[in-house]
Formats: structure tokens, sequence, C-alpha cells
């Protein structure tokens, strides 16, 4: 293993080129024999040695042009002596896909063989030039036993199929079939998966009028519950076309579900493959929040086929090319199928909790990052929803016309190539005429901006001085500064009318705007969340219980009633009449829309206060909120009542209107269980004994977990009985469980995770059970006597052997142990020392090694 790290300065051209690829497999549980026949041309004139990523298990054989020859295994690399300028490569290798507990490259799992080659886990597949400049036309013939796997797929087009012998003793027959991929991809786009499915089949007539056969796979049993997700794939494929006129391009798509994956789905070229979570749901077994999350996911993987697949990445640092214009781009989709303000509420949440927790510890990257070790390690909120926020503020500054040009050039310019972030900022400057040069800082910057704001009256209105900077970087970076849209409204104090909205460019290091008005005025920044930016504003109860009232953005009144909230806990109001004033104003005001209502009634989260703490004392954090919703259901308590009953019978459905109710009643039962009333016990069972839907059954799981462990658990049995041998239903009872503010959890999730249904091979079930106590259970992770940290130790440690993504991936409250009181500070620290000292794999090495250095 090399724990070298790559940098994007040192990127060069491929030394060769790859124009066909063609791959046969023998599929085998611990001996796949893989073949490849490569046409390999010299890129440009030189005489380097041929070097190909390789980590297959054994190498058997290299021919070039037909005739054997020899060859060097080195570190992760096959070395080839070849003198040619063209010529065709032979190589066989054999994989072990039952033993890939990693699931990387191939693997098995549940009976399926499946890949994931995303980043570079194509050369543990084969020998190859692994990296997303090299573009390759693939055939791929696949070689199984007819029974146990009926299906089996690769990207592109079905071309032919047969059957090689009968085996006279076995029985067994072996049949194949050869798939033909016509787009140019690189290696990381490749797929082959092989099972027994059952199959839900649609279609899709795109704008042109050509019909494209879509193709769902789910496990045997269980196709009732793909039609959510077909239809969000209908969806998708209509709305890029009218919004991004981007038509797909294949006679077929292909989307497999299965239940072993690392991350939420990949974007094979015509072949996407999905953890299962991410397709099933009906109404028995799924939430709302799962059928929204269907929909973006898929919609996000479709999306793909136009931003990453047909124009893909120069190299792995352009990682946010397609992944933050991706994101951007489903951001777009699931407001346009549901509601924009509620979409910038959840994803400024992921902003503000987990990004900025990255930005402020030791992997802190820009989204373009320049220095990495291991390439699963960046993909990060950062990569994605950060780079999603920059993408959408060149859309603040272009309009939505002239971002649109922007991506029509985009695409004229570079469809079939790899390029750079770099590339696709110059085609938004170039379509629209501007200079974005400035605004590329926010491709090379780290860390979270900090805006300063500080206001002045004047005869005229108000002055305005905004001030930024990058606290959390060394100064020796020496930054440069970044041009942030700020959108903004004047509302007048007497009444609260709209005065003006628009936006300003702000884009020195400090910078004065001034705002006519004749009246008494309240500015209300940073609408829609225009920017990814931590804001220092220093506004009294008054002002933001107006913008709570009066502001026409719907994200800034919720921004304000979070506060408003921020403000009691941090201890910088001790008036808490005037939010439980405002509380009781929301409750009533039958004006408010549900949605909207649930929203400002929300509360915020642990990790969202933690994250405006300069030092964190997580039980300080956890003993005021507490206090302080107590205070609040206790002097409304009847308020809550009277709101929540009228939510008794909600129609079940995905429909955005009966969704707006289940969540304000969720959001009413949250209050509710920090609640003493003897009622509330009852409350909370009727509500899982009434419903007909997932959704509220959460709810009051949610609920129970706070209100008493007891009621959790008598729940949870119901459960448990109803649901016998339903994974995914599984799953919301342990990351139930594993969040229990209790000090025996750990006996508890102990006996979880002795149930038949749990496996600590399949990662959807550990991020379920210990993801959950890791980064959801702050009061018991947290505890001063560092219990949880050694816990997580202790799982990372076994993890790591099974899964290095995985744990890397749980290893992240471990990294910000800086930012925490000196006790646990130091608990922290001296897990990551004990971890240190251990043969780790790259994934956690880079992680440690940062995070102590
Ligand atoms: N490209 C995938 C997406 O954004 C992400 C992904 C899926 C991935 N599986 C992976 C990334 C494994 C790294 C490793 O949808
Ligand atoms: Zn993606």
């Amino acid at each position: 293993m090399t724990t070298e790290a790559k940098y994007l300065k040192d990127y060069q051209r491929p030394d060769f080129l790859i124009p066909e690829t063609e791959l046969f497999f023998n599929l085998d549980d611990e001996k796949t024999l893989v073949r490849s026949k490569l046409n390999v041309e010299r890129n440009g004139s030189h005489n380097r040695p041929l070097v190909l990523d390789c980590q297959v298990k054994q190498v058997l054989s290299v021919a070039i042009d037909g005739v054997m020859v020899e060859f060097k295994v080195g570190q992760e690399q096959l070395f080839v002596d070849v003198q040619q300028q063209v010529f065709e490569l032979e190589i066989e290798v054999i994989v072990d896909p039952i033993n890939n507990t990693a699931l990387e490259g191939l693997y098995k799992s549940a009976g399926v063989f499946c890949t994931q080659c995303e980043a570079e886990s194509f050369r543990r597949i084969t020998p190859y030039l692994d990296r997303p400049d090299v573009l390759s036309v693939f055939t791929v013939t696949i070689f199984a036993d007819a029974e146990l796997y009926p299906h089996m797929l690769s990207n592109g087009n079905l071309v032919d199929s047969g059957v090689v012998s009968e085996d006279d003793e076995t029985n067994q027959q072996i049949s194949w079939v050869k798939w033909h991929d016509p787009h140019p991809k690189p290696s990381y786009l490749f797929a082959l998966v092989a099972g027994d499915f059952d199959l839900l089949t649609d279609e899709f007539v795109t704008h042109s009028g050509r019909k494209v056969d879509l193709e769902l796979f789910v496990d045997k049993g269980n196709l009732h519950l793909g039609h959510h997700a077909m239809a969000s794939l209908i969806k998708s494929m209509a709305w890029d076309e009218q919004r991004y006129g981007l038509e797909y391009d294949l006679d077929k798509y292909m989307v497999v579900a299965v239940d072993f994956f690392n991350m939420g789905a990949m974007e094979n070229k015509g072949l996407n493959v999905f953890n299962s979570k991410y397709v099933l749901a009906d109404l028995n077994t799924a939430t709302d929040p799962d059928y929204h999350g269907i929909e973006a996911v898929i919609g996000h993987e479709y999306f793909h086929n136009w931003t990453g697949n047909r124009v893909t990445c120069r190299d792995w640092f352009q990682l946010s090319l397609k992944e933050g214009l991706t994101v951007f781009r489903d951001q777009q989709f699931s407001a346009d199928m549901g509601s924009e303000v509620l979409e910038r509420i959840s994803h400024a949440n992921i902003i503000r909790t987990m990004q900025f927790a990255e930005d402020a510890g030791p992997m802190a990257h820009p989204i373009r990052p320049e220095k990495v070790i291991e390439m699963n390690n960046f993909y990060t909120v950062t990569v994605y929803d950060k780079g999603a926020e920059v993408i959408r503020m060149m859309h603040s500054l272009l309009g939505e016309s002239g971002f649109r040009a922007g991506m029509d050039l985009y695409f004229k310019r570079h469809d079939g190539t790899a390029v750079t972030c770099d590339d696709f900022v110059s085609a938004m400057a170039d379509a629209n005429n501007k200079d974005l040069t400035q605004f590329q800082n926010w491709y090379s910057q780290a860390g979270t901006p900090s805006v300063v704001v500080t206001e002045r009256k004047t005869d005229k209105g108000i002055e305005l001085t905004l001030s930024q900077s990058l606290p959390t970087r060394p100064p020796e970076e020496q930054h440069k500064p970044l041009v942030i849209p700020v959108k903004y409204e004047l509302i007048a104090n007497e009444g609260g009318q709209s005065l003006e909205r628009g936006t300003i460019i702000f884009n020195q290091r400090k910078q004065t705007f001034t705002f006519d008005c004749s009246v008494p005025a309240t500015l209300v920044l940073f609408e829609n969340f225009s920017a990814p930016v931590k804001v220092q504003r220093k506004l009294n109860q008054a002002q933001l219980i107006h913008i709570v009232k009066y502001a026409t953005d719907e994200f800034c009144r919720w921004d304000s009633m979070q506060s408003l909230w921020l403000q009691q806990i941090n201890g910088k109001s001790d008036d808490s009449q005037g939010l439980i004033d405002v509380i009781e104003y929301l409750i009533n005001n039958d004006d408010i829309a549900p949605s909207i209502k649930a929203e400002l009634l929300t509360l915020p989260n642990y990790t969202s206060i933690a994250e405006t703490f300069d030092v964190i004392d997580p039980a300080h954090i956890l003993t005021v909120k507490t206090a302080i919703t107590q205070e609040v259901i206790a002097s409304l308590f009847p308020a809550f009542i009277r709101l929540l009953s009228g939510l008794k019978n909600i129609e079940d459905g995905y429909v955005q209107s009966h969704v707006a109710q289940r969540r304000l009643k969720h959001v009413l039962l949250t209050y509710l269980s920090y609640s003493d009333h003897a009622e509330v016990e009852d409350i909370i069972r009727q509500v899982y004994l009434n419903s007909t839907n997932m959704t509220e059954k959460v709810s009051a799981l949610e609920a129970a977990r706070v209100y008493s462990s007891d009621l959790l658990e008598q729940l949870l049995a119901k459960m448990d009985a109803e649901f016998k041998g339903n994974v995914l239903v599984f799953d919301k009872m342990t990351s139930a469980i594993a969040r229990l503010p209790v000090n025996d959890v750990y006996q508890k999730m102990q006996l979880w995770s002795e149930h038949a249904l749990f496996s600590d091979k399949n990662p959807n079930r550990i991020r379920s059970l210990y993801g959950a106590f890791v980064m959801q259970n702050p009061e018991q992770f947290h505890d001063d006597s560092g219990k949880g940290y050694q816990f997580l130790t202790q799982l990372l440690k076994k993890l790591d052997k099974l899964n290095p993504q995985l744990a890397s991936r749980m290893i992240s409250p471990l990294l910000s142990w800086k930012r925490y009181e000196p006790t646990r500070s130091a608990l922290m620290k001296q897990q990551l020392d004990e971890l240190n000292g251990l043969d780790l794999s790259k994934d956690l090495f880079e992680k440690v090694s940062s995070a102590l250095g």
C-alpha cells in the first residue's frame, strides 16, 4: 500500500490512450477470470514504458499483438515492456468477488455479482489506465451459470447472447451475453451486474420521439416497491429535457437495486447501481423523507448522464465539476417537483452542520482539492454540497437564461471529453461576456467565509458595511476576496411591507452599500441562503421577530426563528418570553401554510447549535436546549395540543399537502416529547397505533425516544413483530435505539446487533446502528467518561479490515477533537493516537494522520 499523496499541480496527460476495450468475464465466486483485449496507442511521440494501474489478486498472462510477453507487477502497478506505437494488449487476471467485503471493484453479496468502480476501483477488476481522461468504447462479454444468474448486465446495448455448453455431470448450463456501449467512457463508469431479479419495465419517449426502455431490477418479491423509483426516473427524464434541453442517448436505461452498497447510488453509463434504500418504497414501510430521497437520488444519477458521463472530469481533483453541478441540478429538480424553500432549508442545514464542520477541521479542502491520498475521502459535503452552492452563486450572478446559455456552451464545447472546473467557468463566462476570474477563488480556497455585518442609520436610509475573512484558515494562505452575492430585502419597521428587493455583489474585503429609504426599515440579508457563509450580525430579538413575521423570503423567516433559539441557547438573550410569544403567534396563525409553519417551529438540531460555538461543550448545549424547550412546552402545552388535535386523520400518500401536515405533526410531537405531562405517553402511543403509514410511526418513535426509553422499546417490539424480515424498517428501528440518550444504550445496541437481520458486512446496517450512535447521539457519544470515543475506536479497528471506505466515513466526529472543551478534547485525541499506532487502510490513515498533524 502506498500512502503517498497526489497533487493537482502534477497533472500530466496520459502516456497512452485506449480507444477500444473488450472485456470477458467468467463469473465465479472466488476465482473470476477476467480477460481484457485493449487497443492501445501511444499518446504523442515518446518512449516511456506502459504502466497500468493494477490491484487484482493475480495476473496470469500478458500478450502484445498475440504474443505472450514478460511483465512485472509492482506496488499497485503492472509494467509492460512495449515499443510499438499502436498495439493490442491482452491481459488475463483472477479476482475474488465473494471475499470482497470492501465493496469496491467486482464483489458478490446476497447472491448478486456487482461492480463499483468510481473512483479508482476499476483497477481491482483488470489492469488499466484507470483515470477519467482515458475514454474508451467498451464491449463486454459475461459468461455465467444461467440458472443462478438469469440477468447478466453491462453498459449500453445487448448485442448478442448464447449458450456455451451443458456440463453433463453437473447439469450446469453456462450462457453468455455480449454488451456494447457506443459512447466512449472512462473506466469508472463501467458496470457489470449478474443475479436473479424481478424486473419492472416502462418506457419513455424522448423529445425527439425516440423510445427508451426503462428497466428496474429489484430483489425477487420486491416488484411492488419499485413504482415510485420508476415514476421518479420518468419525471427526471422529462425535467432534463424541459429545463436544460438534454435528451437521453441510449435505447435502454437500467437501474439495479442492491443491498450491499457503500454510497447512495452510482451513475454507470446506462446501468445505474443503487443502494436499495434509494429505490424501494411503499406507504407501509417508507417515510415521506424516504420518498423524497428516492426522487432526489434517482434524479441525481440520471442527471449525471450529461453532467458527468457525456462531459466528464479530466482528473479526480475536478470531482466537483460533475458532483457540485449535478447536486445543483438535483436540487433544482426537487424544488420544481416540491417546494423551493423546503429544499433550501434542508440544504442550508447540511452546509451549516456537516460542511462548516468539515471546513473547520483537519480534512478541510477547497471544492477543488489540491492534495489527495485516498480519493474516496474526497466524496465530501464540501465537493458535493458546497460545490453545488458555488454553482448556485453563478446562477445568481448570471440569471436563469445566462446560466442556461453557459450550460449550452459547455456542452457544445466539451461533449465527449474530460475537462476541468476552469473549463466550466470559462463556458459560463464566455456565454455571458462576463469576467468570472475573481469568482474562481471559490474553487481554490478552503474554509468557511465569515461575513461581519454592521449597519448605520443615516439621514437618507441605511448604510451597510460588510467585511469578509476566512477565520478557520492560516493567514499564510493569503486569501483573496470572494465574490459573494447577497440577496436582500428592505422591510418597513412599521407594518412590515416590502420596500425593495435585490442582489448586491460583495467582492472586496470590506465594502459599504447604501440603501435609500424614507421610513425606518430593517434589512433582510442572504435571502434564500444566497451564499455558503457564516453571517455575524447583531440583531436584537425584536428585529428577528419582525423578520419572522414580515419578510417575503420564507428561508429568512425560518433562519430568523433559528437565530431566536440560538440567542437563548448561547445565553445572548435571557428573555425567553419573546421566543415563547413568537412560537405562540406561529401556532395560532392560520394564515401560515402547514409546510412553512412546521419549518418555523422546528427546533435547531444539536449539530447546528454546536457549530456556532468556538469551544464545544456538548453537555452544556444539551442541558440548555432541553431547559428552554421544556419552558416553551410548559407555557404553551394547550396550544400545542389544540393544533395537534386538528391533525388526527391525515390522508396517507406522498402528496405535498399531506406531507406538510405529517411534518407539522412530527414537529409538534417533538415539543411534546420534552413535556412531563402524563398524557403525552398516551398521545405518542396513539399516533403509533392509529397510523397506517411509516412516516407517522417514525414520528412516534422519535418522540418516544426523547420521552422515555421504555415507551420506545414497547413501540419497537410492536414494529419488529409487524415488519418481520424487512431490513429497511429494521434500519429505522436500530437507528432509534442507537440515539437513545441513556447509559445502557451500549447493551441495547449489542442486543440489536445480535438480531438475525443484522450483519456487520452490510453498510446500511452499520450506518443505521453505529452511524446513528456516533453522529446523532451527542448525549452518549460525547459522555465525559470517554466511553463513546472508545466504542468508536473498537468499531473502527474491526470495520477498517472489512470495509475501509465505510470506516473512514464513520471516523469524522473524532477529527474535530480540537474544537471541544479540554476534557473531551484530550479523550478524543487519545483515541486518535491509539488508531495512529495501527496498520490502517489508506482511507483511515489519511484522516487520522491529518487530524494529528
Ligand atoms: N458518483 C456517485 C454519485 O455521486 C458517488 C459514488 C457512488 C461513489 N459510489 C461510490 C463514490 C463509491 C466513491 C466510491 O452518485
Ligand atoms: Zn453524483
